[in-house]
């Protein structure tokens, strides 16, 4: 029960990481208020477990990081945890890449990101011991052909996340991000249902498998609980050592 008594914002927890942080969180004691687009199975989160509430919004749009963190202060009592999760990847090489589709990856993983911390700081400030945990990737550091947003985006979520924990050290909060590598998830669940591609993205792990969301939930509970409380500023690359050979 690492998290007993705390209040924690999960966005994208619907399904894959998001939903495995957002049930994890729970079952360590956490009063949860699951996020995800109006449509999205969060039923299915909320049955995992009952201390999980949940809110169909879509993070992107105006006004709603700011709907979202009132909603979760009156619901749970306050917030301790905010995890930016929320993700979309978008695959186009950047000769082929509109404008628009370069705005909505922004929009979600890097702004929408933003304007949820900002809003989230006057209440995690209260609490003494705040905790921002944001989702980036190992695209953050690495790339692959047809990328060039979902990379851009993730680097800005690591800059983002060590700007914040510089600025907010001194109220006792910590701001980390983690670099998922290879998961099973929503996300990936078309290319990894291709067989000879989820083997070469198994293989690049030393570990030999694809990555399952329970692996950054454990990840994220680390970041969320007391037990990483001197951790601030870092890249949490949970990914099988898949980035140890190029
Ligand atoms: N799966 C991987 O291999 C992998 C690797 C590195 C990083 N990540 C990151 O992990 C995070 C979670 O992704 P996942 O792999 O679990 O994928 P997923 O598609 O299973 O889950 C992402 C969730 O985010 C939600 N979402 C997207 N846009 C939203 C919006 N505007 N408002 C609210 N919710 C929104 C989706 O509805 C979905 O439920 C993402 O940030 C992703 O970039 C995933």
């Amino acid at each position: 029960m690492r998290l007993q008594g705390k209040n924690a914002i999960v966005t994208g927890a619907a399904s894959g990481i998001g939903r495995a942080c957002a049930t994890l969180f729970a079952e360590n004691g956490a009063a949860v208020l699951a996020v995800d687009r109006p449509g999205t199975d969060l039923a299915g989160t909320a049955q995992a477990h009952a201390g999980i509430r949940t809110l169909a919004a879509d993070i992107a749009e105006a006004g709603s990081p700011a709907r979202i963190v009132a909603h979760a202060v009156k619901e749970l009592g306050g917030l301790d945890i905010l995890m930016n999760n929320a993700g979309v990847s978008h695959r186009a090489f950047v000769e082929e890449m509109t404008e628009e589709d370069w705005d909505r990856v922004f929009a979600v993983n890097v702004r929408a990101q933003f304007i949820l911390c900002r809003e989230a700081i006057p209440h995690l400030k209260k609490c003494g011991a705040g905790r921002i945990v944001n989702v980036a990737s190992v695209m953050a550091e690495a790339t692959d052909f047809g990328l060039g947003a979902y990379c851009g985006s993730k680097a800005g979520v690591a800059g983002l996340t060590r700007t914040l924990a510089l600025e907010l050290g001194k109220f006792g909060i910590t701001a980390n991000y983690i670099e998922p590598g290879a998961i099973q998830t929503g996300m990936t669940a078309k290319g990894f249902s291709e067989p000879h591609i989820a083997e070469v993205w198994a293989k690049k792990s030393p570990l030999k498998r694809l990555g399952q969301p329970i692996d950054i939930a454990r990840g994220a509970l680390f970041l969320a609980s007391e037990d990483g409380g001197f951790v601030t500023g870092h890249g949490l690359r949970v990914d099988g050592g898949l980035m140890l050979r190029t």
